[in-house]
């Protein structure tokens, strides 16, 4: 290939490991760094520490001849002509991003200058962080011409983020140096000309040749905030259609058509306004603390965004009161858990709202059988199997002899379930779906009582053959009279 660069990734966690392997997908040539030496072993061996699709694909297409994996930032320093920095922002004791690892890889990176090389921010950070590298490197003696820092934000999201990175809206490139600019512009030209969608192997996704994705260049402090922006944005969306599927469930209307009427307008689009038991994962809830912290820090209220987290705490109440009122009581009651991950696609259980109703649940002496497809193992380490909870190999197993079932992560097998296996399966057929799977009147016709959030209940008659078959519409009734007698 023609403008091969050379690149260093430095963090192999999720944007890290994706960014190096679409970088290798696209032509160029990456040295994947990594302090932790078991990881870096394990990559050279094969292994794909995260759940991300075509990613193991990737991996083994370019490994070992496109990319190597080290621990040696050093030496991957000196080789390479641009080192992307994707190391771990995690949230502080004040909600602000801590910045350790980006300032001690900045540092480490200073020592090993010795020619013209771009330092690229690619964790999310906050506005100024360049600013930072950029004082960190000089302090360590490298001369200002031989380096340039920029950002360059990735907006890939868990379960999808190969394609999202091949197949991307935009690429955001923030450069104070037009040399500095000229070196992206040439990294992600395989991208912006097309010609990677010519490519008979290339990653399926909605670009092709003719419709390539623009890069856009800003200012690095303007791509550190569009960064912020665009994820704090998106849980806005979020929590307000919740509030809204709040509103639903009170006058008796179905978010699912409110979000639909909001959604066809251009200007709002329909993504993201899908209501459920709130937002989770190891972006929105610290990167929304975290752009709230950078307002306050200029002296500005983002009031706005401490609502959003507030409705976002108490979505996850709202549910777990649902539950309730399903039940009754906890104490000795069995459930079936669909769903462990933060969201459908993924074996992430960072913040998951599944994991915190599971252990409200858990906490009131409920009895679980969990499923989820990728998420198990990782829940097992925080959550392990006991006399309370099992984690079972499907959602059959999960429902079987079970009080009710709980959907709690939007996996695509969950919404499609032999709803006539699942009806056998549980002693009552209560199915509680905090992620809007089917539809209410389906399930109401088919025997089960199904309960969804900013949708009205959907109580199954006593008249149904299959729920008369197990005296399930003396459970409906009672929670027809408990809802009233609420009222
Ligand atoms: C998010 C952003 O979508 C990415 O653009 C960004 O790059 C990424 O954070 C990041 O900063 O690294 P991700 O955390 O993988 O990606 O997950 P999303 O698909 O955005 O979902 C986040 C949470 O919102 C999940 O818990 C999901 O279930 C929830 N969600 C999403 C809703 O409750 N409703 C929706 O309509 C959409």
């Amino acid at each position: 290939m023609k403008n091969r660069i050379c690149v260093a990734v430095v963090g192999s966690g999720y944007v890290g490991l994706v960014a190096a392997a679409c970088f290798a997908e696209i032509g160029h040539l990456v040295i994947c760094v990594d302090n932790d030496e078991s990881k870096v072993a394990s990559l050279r061996d094969g292994g794909v520490p995260i759940h991300e699709e075509y990613l193991r694909e990737l991996l083994d297409r370019h490994r070992p001849g496109s990319i190597t994996f080290t621990s040696d930032l050093r030496a991957a320093t000196r080789e390479a002509d641009a080192i992307f920095i994707a190391v771990g922002t995690p949230q502080s004791g004040t909600g602000s991003a801590d910045l350790s690892y980006v300032d001690a890889v900045a540092s480490e990176i200073a020592r090993s200058i010795d020619r013209y090389k771009v330092i690229v921010e690619k964790s999310t950070v906050p506005v100024y962080t360049n600013e930072w590298i950029r004082r960190v490197i000089e302090r360590n003696g490298v001369p200002r011409e031989l380096f340039d820092v920029a950002s360059n934000p990735e907006f890939l999201r868990e379960g999808t983020a190969v394609v999202d990175f091949l197949h991307t809206d935009r690429i955001v490139v923030g450069t104070d140096s037009v040399r500095a600019a000229a070196l992206m512009d040439t990294i992600y030209e395989p991208l912006t000309s097309g010609s990677y969608y010519e490519n008979e192997n290339s990653v399926p996704g909605h670009r092709t040749a003719a419709s390539s994705p623009p890069i856009v260049h800003v200012s690095t402090k303007a791509a550190e905030l569009i960064k912020h922006a665009s994820n704090a944005f998106l849980a806005v969306k979020i929590s307000f259609i919740n509030v809204v599927a709040n509103i639903c469930e009170a006058v008796g209307a179905d978010v699912k058509q409110v979000a639909h009427g909001i959604g066809m307008d251009d200007r709002i689009g329909p993504k993201f306004l899908q209501a459920g038991i709130g937002y989770g994962g190891s972006c929105f809830p610290k990167d929304v603390a975290a752009f709230r912290y950078v307002a306050e820090q200029c002296g500005i209220s983002f009031g706005l965004l401490s609502e959003v987290e507030k409705i976002n705490v108490e979505q996850k109440r709202r549910f777990f009161q649902k539950v309730r009122s399903a039940l009754w009581t906890f104490r000795g009651k069995k459930l079936g858990v669909l769903g462990l991950a933060f969201k459908g696609g993924t074996d992430d259980i960072r913040d998951s709202p599944a994991i915190e109703i599971v252990q409200l649940l858990l906490r009131e002496g409920c009895s679980i059988d969990a499923f989820d497809p990728a998420a198990m193992e990782r829940t097992a380490e925080i959550i392990p199997a006991s006399d309370s909870i099992h984690y079972v190999d499907d959602a059959y197993a999960a429902a079987q002899g079970k009080d009710a079932l709980l959907i709690l992560t939007d996996w695509q097998e969950f919404a499609e379930l032999d709803l006539e296996r699942l009806h056998q399966s549980l002693r009552y057929p209560i199915v509680i779906d905090g992620r809007n799977l089917y539809s209410p009147e389906h399930l109401r016709e088919r025997g089960f009582t199904y309960l969804s959030v900013g949708r009205q209940d959907a109580l199954a008659s006593p008249g149904t053959p299959a729920s008369s078959q197990n005296g399930f519409g003396q459970e409906a009734g009672i929670l027809m009279l408990r809802r009233a007698h609420e009222a």
